[in-house]
């Protein structure tokens, strides 16, 4: 099912969210849900709270494949990139934000085991972005600017 994405100005956007501690039918339903809205808002990628539900969740969809991180964390961040970054939660905008060009994470599948991951460049910029959704963080609190977006 299609969810209604948030837009910034809602304090759900803002929040630190809570660890997922139940890997049950509800965390699948809300998992497919934001894979699904991820897909027809055409994004690489989509925090829980983006669709009002304040938990450690994120799903990811990039060059490398579609993701679901749960309770992800850093392991390390290296290097630096510079480039534009645009937020389903704040539409029509763009922004550009450094980032590390490589980060290593750990982090919990919909079952509740656990992996680790190594992600670089545009794929390390999608986790960055999604993993401040989880403590209320903006990509717009972080760029150097942020403009009318061209498409
Ligand atoms: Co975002």
């Amino acid at each position: 099912m299609i969810r209604e994405i948030v837009q910034v100005g809602d304090p759900v956007l803002r929040k630190k969210c809570a660890p997922v501690t139940r890997f049950d039918g509800e965390l699948c339903t809300l998992l497919d849900d934001m894979k699904e809205t991820l897909k027809k808002a055409q994004g690489a990628g989509l925090a829980a709270p983006q669709v009002g539900v304040p938990i450690r969740a994120v799903v990811v969809d990039v060059e490398e494949g579609y993701f679901e991180f749960i309770n992800p964390v850093f392991v390390w961040q290296k290097g630096e990139q510079r480039g534009a970054e645009g937020c389903l939660s704040v539409r029509g905008k763009a922004g550009t934000v450094v980032r590390p060009s490589k980060v290593k994470i750990l982090f919990q599948d919909r079952k509740g085991d656990k992996y680790s991951l190594v992600a670089r460049d545009f794929f390390a910029r999608a986790v960055c972005h999604e993993l401040d959704h989880l403590d209320g963080i903006l990509y717009t609190d972080k760029a150097e600017n942020v403009r009318d977006a061209e498409d």
